[in-house]
This record gives C-alpha cells, structure tokens and sequence, in this order.
C-alpha cells in the first residue's frame, strides 16, 4: 500500500494551513463543507456501482461509497461538537473560510458518473482521492491543538488511502496497457478544472476592486463636476429664453 505524503506546496504552505485551522468557527464550517462534499461523493460513486457491469468494481464502489458517507458523519459530528464548545466562548467573530486555500476531497464533487468510461472513471476517481489524502495528511499535521479533529481525519485519511490504491490497481486490470492516458486526462482535467476556479476567484476579487475604484474615485469626479454646474444654474424657477416650438416636446 502507498504512503501518503503532502505535497511540496503544502508543506511550504504549512504555517498558513495551522493559521487557517487554529480558528474554532472555521474548523466547525471547513468541516460541515468537507461532509457535504463527502456525501455528494457517495452519492456519485453508489451511482458508479450501479452502472458498471464488473462485479469486482460494483463491491468496491459499494464500499467506497459507505466510506464517504461514513466520512460524512464523521466530519458532521466533530463539527457539531466544536460548535458546542463555541457556544460558551461569547467572544467569538465570523471568520473567511479560506476555501481555495484548503479545499475537502475536492474532485468528487466534479464526477460525472453517467458520461465517463470506466478507465477514465477510475483515474479521476485515483487522482482526486490521492489529492484528497495528500491535504488530509497536512490538515492532520497541523491540527495538534485540537486533538479530537487530529483523530477524525486520522481516521478518514485510513479510508482516502485505500481509496488512492484501489481505484489505481483497478485502473491497471481493467486497461493493463492504456492506462498512461486516463491518469494524464484526469491530471489536465483537474488543472483546468483549478484553473477555472483561480479564474473565477480572481475575477470576484478584481470585481470588487473596480466597483470600490468607481465609488471611491470616478463617482466623487462627477459629484464635484455636478456640484459645480449647479452653482452656475441661477437660483429658483426661471423662463426659457427660446420660444416655444409646436414641432418638438420642448
Ligand atoms: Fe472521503
Ligand atoms: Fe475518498
């Protein structure tokens, strides 16, 4: 079975991951999101196991898909307890999630079960759970402080690991020659797909810089330009000079 280590950007990254998870108030929601994502991805693989006509693959989707909702409950119950624990501190304040940063088992939220062939099923499926054990295993290094959600993704990163090999060895008996090209697709699958979602971060961000740069600086101009012509306009109701046209509204 292969070991799961953190990536090299991650583990750069660790001091900003601590920061992240030492929040009481965004480990609660982090975790009810990474439960949400888990039962999404459940639902998607008991889907896998009802389409595909391998038997071997049908029992372990099956079992794939009773682990992600075994994950499910279990991220839901910790967060439950931390938001207990927080209900007695009064001096708690809202906090940024900070989801691009440390996403769940991002990638089974992408599945397209219905559309995809079987390799290529298995490869996004062996990609996105090695990504998924990859963070599990730094949210895990970093959560010293907080024992009790240390032990829940001990627990998950158990399954996401079992996960990570199986979905590869299946890869390998169901194409034992072509399966180079699934695992690359799925790998540029996943790049445009973090792509897309640092495009769309980007452009909310710039968004609310250029509407900020509007209101604080074109929008005064004009005020100050309007101030002006107003001050030139004489004071109360006054008669037009031209005559008035029967040929026109004014
Ligand atoms: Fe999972
Ligand atoms: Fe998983």
């Amino acid at each position: 079975m292969s070991l799961v280590q953190a990536t090299w950007m991650d583990r750069l990254l660790r001091p900003v991951h601590r920061w992240v998870w030492l929040s009481a108030e965004r480990r609660a929601s982090k975790l009810f999101r990474f439960a949400e994502t888990e039962a999404d991805g459940g639902r998607d693989i008991s889907r896998a196991a009802e389409l595909t006509g391998d038997p071997l693959l049908r029992r372990l989707y099956l079992r794939h898909a009773q682990d992600e909702q075994r994950h499910c409950e279990l991220f839901k119950q910790r967060g439950r307890s931390i938001l207990e624990e927080m209900r007695l501190d009064p001096k708690r304040k809202k906090k940024f999630e900070l989801n691009w940063l440390s996403p769940g088992e991002r990638g089974l939220d992408d599945l397209r079960v219905d559309s995809e062939r079987e390799d290529y099923l298995l490869a996004f499926l062996h990609i996105s759970e090695k990504a998924a054990a990859a963070r599990f295993v730094i949210y895990r290094d970093v959560l010293q402080r907080d024992p009790q959600t240390r032990a829940v993704f001990d627990n998950v990163l158990k399954d996401e690991t079992f996960h990570m090999n199986y979905t590869y060895q299946q890869l390998v008996r169901v194409a034992p020659r072509g399966h180079g090209w699934p695992l690359w697709r799925a790998r540029l699958n996943r790049l445009w797909k973090g792509y897309l979602r640092l495009a769309v971060a980007l452009a909310a961000v710039l968004g609310s810089v250029m509407l900020l740069a509007q209101y604080f600086i074109i929008l005064p101009i004009f005020a100050v330009l309007a101030k002006r012509a107003a001050r030139r306009d004489p004071p109360g109701w006054f008669e037009r000079n031209r005559p008035a046209t029967l040929r026109g509204q004014y």
